[in-house]
């Protein structure tokens, strides 16, 4: 029997055949997390896996690079759900799947990349580009994973699914569970995610669980339940989900015509995503698709920053923290992918950063004001580009593409305080230059209430329009 694939164990190494992993994803020798490895990969080996009745025998073969780009572009015309998805359009780059028919898909992915010219102004770049996510089916980047690791919990016979969340990974594996009749459960930390993704778990009918703790504590529950019940873990310690969150990796380059920008820049919460890009493009990179890698930088918020205090520490320890900011979707204190993100951020050269809650506010408004909107999670990108022009770190003539991972309409509530100016505390803007201060009064257009008259209407336009410029 051939394996399509393997698990191997990122901290202690050891392979294992697929079938053999454990409910929790975890290294039983070391509690490592595992990554998909195929014949073609880096470190791939014929030989038995540890586990093993199934011998991971098979041919290495590479696909072929050029055949591969074409390939990937003609399936965009194909009528098949599997080729729309731009996520199974570039399978032979997720080859696990044994049987094709079982993929559950949304149409995910063939999201927009879009040009930023007034946000590269801002940070000081000539060439900008945001790649929105948020663009998904169901408002997040996770839908490309989840239509990796939910066919796989079809293709194994689970009945039941299920994850702890911020709110993006509950809304896609709700809706992901829906469409293959599966029954989906949630564990979200009660009064900690935005409520439109709240509403979206419900819409697609899982059963919703808020628990009073923080997505940490939820994680942390979930993974010794799913070791008592038949319930298949869909959170990002599961490998397959990050060989679905790869796949932005490929669109970027097919978008860029196959130029390779010299940065990403990416939201840090649990990790996974980072992981799962520098997964992407160091694959492709040793397939001879591209011959360099972008830097791939992480930006956590400061009250939710791990990994970045992990990359200041002489000593190099990892410490949990007690996660808070606005930005919800990454209020997570102990991330499960930490490992794999500061490899990949090591491997592309690229740096962690945090940005305060302030500069995410403004971010997010900046974006907002481009036409293009993210939730607030996404908008670290931008402030932390800022700061990484600052640094020297990135310069004006390098190209740049930020990772905008949710919908602007995931948190309308936070939009919607901004502008009313009843966002951010004092002791969060105390720390504001007077240059962002007025770049936030800048920006801040609250609605207004007036009387349905149109005499009132036109002296208050008129009025405006006198004082106001374009924009
Ligand atoms: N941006 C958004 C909008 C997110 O929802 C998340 C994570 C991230 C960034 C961070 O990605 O965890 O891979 O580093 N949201 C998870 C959730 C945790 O449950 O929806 P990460």
């Amino acid at each position: 029997m051939s394996a399509t694939h393997q698990l191997r164990c990122t901290n202690c190494g050891t392979r294992i055949a697929a079938e053999a992993v454990r409910s929790d994803f975890r290294c039983p020798d070391c509690k490592g997390l595992y990554e998909v490895i195929y014949p073609w990969s880096e470190g791939w080996s014929a030989e038995k896996t540890a586990s093993s009745e199934v011998p991971a025998t098979g041919p290495v073969r590479l696909p072929n690079p050029g055949g591969l780009r074409h390939l990937w572009q003609e399936r965009k015309t194909s009528t098949m759900g599997v080729d729309q998805s731009g996520v199974w359009r570039f399978r032979e780059m997720l080859p696990f799947m044994r049987d094709v028919e079982k993929v559950v898909t949304l149409r995910e992915g063939n999201t927009p990349l879009y040009e930023m010219p007034r946000c590269a102004e801002i940070a000081g770049v000539d060439w900008l580009f945001a790649k929105h996510q948020g663009m998904n089916p169901t408002g997040s980047f996770k839908d490309t994973g989840m239509t990796a690791a939910l066919s796989v919990a079809v293709e194994r016979g689970f009945e039941w699914v299920a994850c702890a969340s911020t709110g993006n990974t509950s809304a896609a594996m709700a809706a992901y569970a829906a469409r293959a009749g599966l029954r989906s459960i949630v564990f979200i930390p009660e009064g900690k995610i935005a409520w439109g993704k709240l509403s979206q778990s419900m819409d697609y009918g899982a059963m919703t669980i808020q628990l009073k703790t923080d997505f940490d504590g939820c994680l942390k529950l979930l993974t010794k339940l799913v070791q008592q019940f038949p319930i298949y873990l869909l959170n990002s310690v599961n490998p397959y989900r990050l060989e679905g969150q790869k796949t932005p990796a490929m669109e970027i380059l097919e978008q860029l015509e196959w130029q390779v920008p010299e940065h990403l820049v990416v939201p840090g919460g649990n990790l996974g995503n980072s992981s799962a890009l520098g997964k992407g493009f160091l694959e492709m990179k040793h397939l001879g698709l591209i011959s360099r890698v972008p830097k791939i930088h992480v930006i956590q918020a400061q009250g939710a920053n791990p990994l970045y205090r992990w990359y200041n520490d002489e000593n190099k320890t990892m410490q949990s923290v007690s996660a808070h900011t606005r930005a919800t979707a990454i209020q997570i204190g102990n991330p499960a992918s930490w490992l794999k993100a500061s490899r990949v951020i090591e491997e592309t050269g690229g740096w962690c950063e945090q940005v305060n809650e302030q500069e995410i506010a403004l971010a997010k408004a900046q974006i907002g004001a481009e036409g293009v909107g993210c939730e607030p999670a996404s908008a670290v990108t931008l402030a932390g580009l800022k700061k990484l022009v600052a640094q020297g770190r990135v310069t004006r003539e390098e190209r740049v593409v930020l990772l905008l991972t949710g919908h602007t309409l995931k948190d309308s509530q936070y939009t919607i305080d901004f502008h009313k100016n009843e966002l951010l505390t004092a002791e969060e803007t105390a720390g504001a230059t007077d240059v962002e201060r007025a770049q936030h009064d800048a920006l801040r257009k609250p609605p207004m209430v007036l009387e349905a008259d149109e005499s009132v209407i036109i002296k208050t336009l008129t009025a405006r329009m006198a004082t106001v410029g374009a924009r």
